[in-house]
């Protein structure tokens, strides 16, 4: 038993476990049925090598295999589905003095699947009678697979995402675990950075706190001071403080038994502008009242056209901008402020499955013109899981075409230049839609208690 374990209490997320793996066992019975297949093989993948050199790339589970077993650094791993038997997962095993193997699988999945050790990088002989209809799934490359084998069936992995959209209970409370430690790497980053510590001693706090490896972090922890809040997905780490630090954007996660977190902060030192704290408080009144609209029904694509119009409001309230509201969402201003989506999808990967609305004939259609960046365009249903992640930042690039066009006269540029230092500002919370409204999964006691 883990310390998470004992603290969430086991059995409690053993009935949710089991219950979860029932689900998808009659799912996928369902889906298998109607698309034609006895049965599909899920291959978990394997890290790439650095080119030239043995040594590995990290390493993340092939997210349908993560969906039932929670496995995200199992390599060579092959799983077995056939409606009406247990699943079976066949798990790499070798007899290896270099390496210790993976462990064995455990607890509910021990008792609810078959297990076969593999002792070879290879594809598992399959209980299956001849002429059974097989789907493989997964990043399979040359390997060798039964004769007949349909590789990656384009509409199965279509309805298997889909699948994945809807959380259930088991899914919505490994995603707060995962929230809950995340929250206590950021209190451990908010707290390094009042000591004035440097982006990589705030990484190493973070991961220290929220008790992971960096091989484990679901996506490259965002630790980004004073001007380097302003990159989008900044991924170095200073490993010098600047002497007279203003802010601090950190965007990072965990994973809990496959389920990621993705959570962002900002924060201003003392010696920060003080509109750049007015700044960060409007934004995180904003996102609280997105955040507070969330329920079934609703269509992600206009809250996301909400968060400019707030974004809007703010600019012209701290007179940042003297149009109106409408005018600097009308031409684009706010877009170069936040060039991207309001949020995404969230669950077994950080960037989840699914995201796309569908048209009738069931193909994914591209996000709308002006927003290419957002990745989720659906309207909210209940069990689904999205991120609401308003940002603020100043990045020349976007700026400059403002300087210079019909609009440069409703900007005050002073105040844009003295904040370009700060960077930006993001705050990001995971929201799960529920069948009365919502619930936001970043909150909660952080996890492990000091
Ligand atoms: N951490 C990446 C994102 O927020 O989408
Ligand atoms: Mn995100
Ligand atoms: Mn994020």
């Amino acid at each position: 038993m883990t310390a998470t374990d004992a603290l969430t209490g086991t059995d409690a997320l053993g009935q949710r476990q089991r219950a979860h793996l029932e689900r998808l066992q009659q799912r996928y019975a369902d889906i298998l049925a109607t698309l034609g297949f006895d049965a599909v093989l899920i291959y978990s993948g394997h890290a790439s090598h650095h080119y030239g050199d043995d040594q590995e790339a990290s390493f993340a589970a092939y997210g349908h295999f993560m969906h039932w077993t929670g496995a995200a650094n199992h390599q060579h791993d092959w799983l077995l589905i056939q409606p009406g038997r247990a699943p079976c997962w066949y798990y790499h095993a070798p007899a290896d003095f270099w390496h210790l193997p993976t462990p064995a699988p455990n607890g509910v999945l021990a008792e609810a699947m078959a297990l076969e050790p593999l002792r070879d990088v290879t594809t598992p002989r399959l209980p299956l009678p001849d002429g059974s209809r097989l789907a493989v799934i997964g990043n399979v490359g040359d390997a060798t697979l039964p004769a007949g084998a349909v590789r990656n069936p384009p509409a199965l992995i279509t309805a298997l995402d889909e699948l994945r959209v809807r959380k259930d209970d088991y899914e919505r409370e490994c995603l707060h675990l995962a929230n809950r430690h995340a929250l206590a790497g950021h209190e451990a980053a908010r707290l390094a950075f009042t000591e004035g510590a440097s982006e990589l001693d705030i990484q190493l706090a973070y991961l220290a706190a929220s008790r992971q490896r960096e091989l484990q972090v679901p996506y490259q922890n965002i630790v980004g001071i004073d001007r380097h809040a302003g990159t989008l997905h900044y991924q170095h780490y200073d490993p010098e403080p600047p002497t007279a630090p203003r802010s601090l954007l950190v965007d990072a996660g965990h994973r809990y038994r496959g389920y990621c977190a993705d959570i962002t902060r900002t924060w201003a030192s003392r010696g920060a502008d003080p509109l750049f704290s007015r700044l960060i408080q409007g934004v995180t009144d904003y996102q609280q009242r997105l955040i507070a609209a969330l329920k079934p029904g609703i269509d992600y694509v206009a809250m996301h056209d909400e968060m400019h119009r707030e974004l809007a409001e703010l600019l012209v309230e701290t007179k940042m901008v003297t149009s109106s509201a409408e005018a600097a969402v009308a031409n684009g201003l706010t877009r170069a402020f936040c060039p991207h989506g309001l949020g995404h999808g969230l669950g077994l990967q950080v960037h989840d499955v699914g995201g796309r609305q569908r048209n009738a004939k069931g193909d994914a259609l591209p996000a709308p013109i002006r927003d290419p960046a957002l990745r989720f365009t659906r309207t909210l249903d209940a069990g689904m899981v999205v991120t609401i992640e308003p940002g603020l930042y100043i990045i020349p690039m976007l700026l400059a075409p403002f300087r210079e066009g019909a609009a440069r006269h409703t900007v005050d540029w002073n105040a844009v230049d003295r904040l370009e230092s700060h960077g930006g500002i993001r705050i990001e919370d995971n929201v799960i839609i529920t069948a009365a409204g919502h619930d936001n999964l970043t909150q909660g006691a952080p996890l492990p208690e000091r």
